[in-house]
């Protein structure tokens, strides 16, 4: 028996060095090891013995499985590589060649948005401010005013990252160094440009957040712009002025009404929610008009709170501001009449041809800036 053993295991070391493919090989191991392979049977003989002969043969048969599966993994590697190396070979590919076909991308409504609002902003003297999607405690949630215990905290569908839970664990967390979540908004932009410029400060914050929610109107992964004005005697009044400037730029019409509605956040005291009219036209909801048929929530804001200011450092007797935040993906869709948000992050090319813009048709407020 050892010594049927033995031949067996050579000739099947034999074929499967011998496999000149991936489907050669395969067969070899469909032959040993598939249902009704050779060594399949030899295992299925175990259940048949009496211990002792079990005792001497079980070691013997698994070993031999083993040693012709380790074969088989070994040699496919093998040729895997060979035939990555053949590919690369022949696929080469000369960069130094004139392009012989435009891409097919266009830039995509996120991007072209982002843009608009960039054009819009730095027209009422608003630099672009950025910071990072991965993030502190502090600076996404407590110099927010959002104590660890606020029930914000658990809205906000945060993903928080091993690293900052091994590091709590560990007990070498620090809420302001230990980057530990994926920003849930753009609201902790405010904090770092505070901490690191003097005011005045006017800044716009484009970028990525992220929440743990998915539906029609939701995903993972989503885009906010932070806007934050910090300078002395700034009242409700510049706040709704600015906004109002914005969506009638962003909308590209005169007869926009917004309504401002008392609200909540942690980090702005008071706090108004604001709501632009719109009206139907042939069943579909179109932003303005002098007289709306209904309201869409647009944005939050308020004036930034004293203990936010504080937070970072500056007199909230001597400054004060307004700040607000808004959904780009949104703000897009109502721009340009998408319904749905998810296949803004399908990459499918008959989606961006529709939607998407030229690239060379850049934003700006003299020539349109809806492209
Ligand atoms: N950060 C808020 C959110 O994600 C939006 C927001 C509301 C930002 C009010 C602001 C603000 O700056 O003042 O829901």
């Amino acid at each position: 028996m050892t010594q049927d053993l033995n031949q067996m295991r050579e000739h099947m070391l034999t074929a499967i060095a011998a496999a000149s493919g991936l489907d050669a090989l395969d067969a070899c191991r469909v032959e040993a090891l598939g249902k009704q392979g050779t060594i399949t049977a030899l295992l299925k003989t175990l259940g048949k013995m009496t211990p002792e002969e079990r005792l001497v043969q079980g070691p013997q048969i698994q070993g031999l499985r083993e040693a012709v599966a380790n074969g088989i993994a070994e040699r496919k590697a093998t040729l895997e590589r060979a035939a990555l190396d053949a590919r690369l070979a022949s696929e080469t590919l000369d960069m130094t060649l004139p392009a012989d076909a435009m891409p097919a991308g266009t830039i995509h409504p996120v991007s072209q948005v982002m843009d608009e609002l960039a054009e819009i902003f730095a027209d009422l003297g608003f630099a672009v401010a950025t910071g990072p999607e991965i993030e502190t405690d502090w600076h996404n949630f407590t110099a927010l005013n959002i104590p660890e215990t606020h029930p914000a905290r658990a809205m906000h569908d945060t993903f928080y990252l091993q690293q900052g839970i091994d590091a709590k664990a560990a007990g070498t967390a620090d809420e302001k160094t230990t980057f530990s979540l994926l920003r849930t908004h753009t609201s902790p932009v405010q904090i770092r440009t505070m901490l690191s410029q003097k005011p005045p400060i006017r800044i716009i914050a484009p970028g990525r957040t992220y929440r743990s929610d998915s539906d029609a109107t939701h995903t993972p992964m989503f885009h906010q712009v932070e806007g934050l004005v910090i300078d002395k005697g700034i009242t409700l009044g510049h706040l709704k002025w600015t906004l109002e400037t914005f969506v009638k730029a962003f909308f590209e019409r005169d007869d926009i009404v917004l309504r401002l509605r008392p609200s909540y956040f942690p980090f702005t005291e008071p706090s108004v929610e604001i709501d632009v009219g719109y009206t139907l036209v042939k069943g579909k909801r179109v932003v303005g008009g002098a007289e709306p048929d209904g309201w869409l929530e647009i944005l939050g804001s308020g004036m930034v709170h004293r203990k936010v200011i504080e937070a970072c450092g500056l007199d909230p007797d001597e400054w004060q501001g307004f700040a607000f935040g808004c959904g780009i993906d949104r703000l897009a869709m109502l721009k340009y009449g998408m319904d749905d948000l998810r296949p803004f992050f399908d990459g499918d090319i008959r989606w961006l041809k529709h939607y998407g813009f030229s690239s060379l048709d850049v934003p700006t407020l003299s020539g349109g800036v809806g492209a």
